[in-house]
């Protein structure tokens, strides 16, 4: 079994049904569906009566810095009070695009932060060009969750898994360029997540990506290691359920 720990699946000209059952031809089984503003967190709130193998994770990414309003926290907040809301994400630090809104990024992640220890959530991560302070500011915290969409070094793998970390890893790791693959085989499975980021990161290049593309990604990575199939997708899907504490054992 399978599980993607990270996907998006509103405001894409997806067929959802068409998607999940994909997914479950592929092997997986459950999808934790990611929020990342205001108008897909709620949309996310809807899938949940229709489907039952969906969790969520709700929080506002940090191009919405300049943005968030009181509304925008007391509706994260009645999220978060859903059980099936299971992580608080994606939530971070975007220097790449600029760091002129430098604070109130930083300002929108502590809320975040706060929220989720309030809560007692883990935290979906997404860093971009912001090292120093994404793992500085978590440092602060005592919280866990997970490095979405990791495509650091070695070096900087290791202090997020020192720091309690999970690291998420998904169709990038089969590119041919890509460093992740020295990566994996110096820290193993350990405190490994698979995702998708559909419809991001296809690892069919120029495709759109969705969830049963993490069997690819299992696949490569069973080679890579020499591991079965099976092996590895029982560790990763473990450790997905151990760090959002999924109900579903
Ligand atoms: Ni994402």
């Amino acid at each position: 079994m399978l599980i993607d720990s990270h996907c998006h699946l509103v405001n894409e000209d997806y067929n959802i049904d068409e998607i999940i059952e994909k997914a479950k031809e592929n092997d997986v089984k459950y999808l934790i569906v990611s929020g990342s503003e205001r108008d897909d967190n709620k949309l996310n709130i809807k899938l949940l009566d229709k489907y039952d193998n969906i969790f969520l994770s709700a929080g506002y990414h940090p191009s919405m810095a300049s943005s968030v309003t009181e509304d925008d926290y007391n509706f994260l907040e009645k999220c978060l009070m859903n059980d099936r809301v299971v992580a608080v994400g994606e939530i971070g630090l975007d220097y790449h695009y600029g760091k002129e809104d430098m604070e109130e990024q930083k300002e929108l992640f502590r809320r975040q932060l706060d929220l989720a220890k309030k809560y007692n959530k883990p935290v979906v991560i997404h860093t971009r060009d912001a090292f120093l302070d994404t793992y500085n500011i978590l440092r602060e915290y005592n919280l866990s969750g997970v490095i979405h969409c990791f495509s650091g070094s070695l070096e900087v793998a290791k202090q997020y898994l020192d720091l309690g970390y999970y690291l998420g890893i998904g169709g990038v790791v089969t590119f041919k360029n890509s460093k992740l693959k020295d990566v994996i085989k110096e820290i193993g499975l350990g405190r490994v997540v698979f995702e998708t980021d559909s419809p991001y990161l296809s690892p069919i290049r120029g495709e759109k990506n969705e969830p049963g593309n993490v069997k690819l990604v299992c696949e490569f990575i069973s080679d890579l290691l020499g591991l079965s199939f099976d092996e590895v997708a029982n560790i990763t899907s473990n450790n997905v359920i151990n760090l959002f504490r999924l109900n579903i054992r």
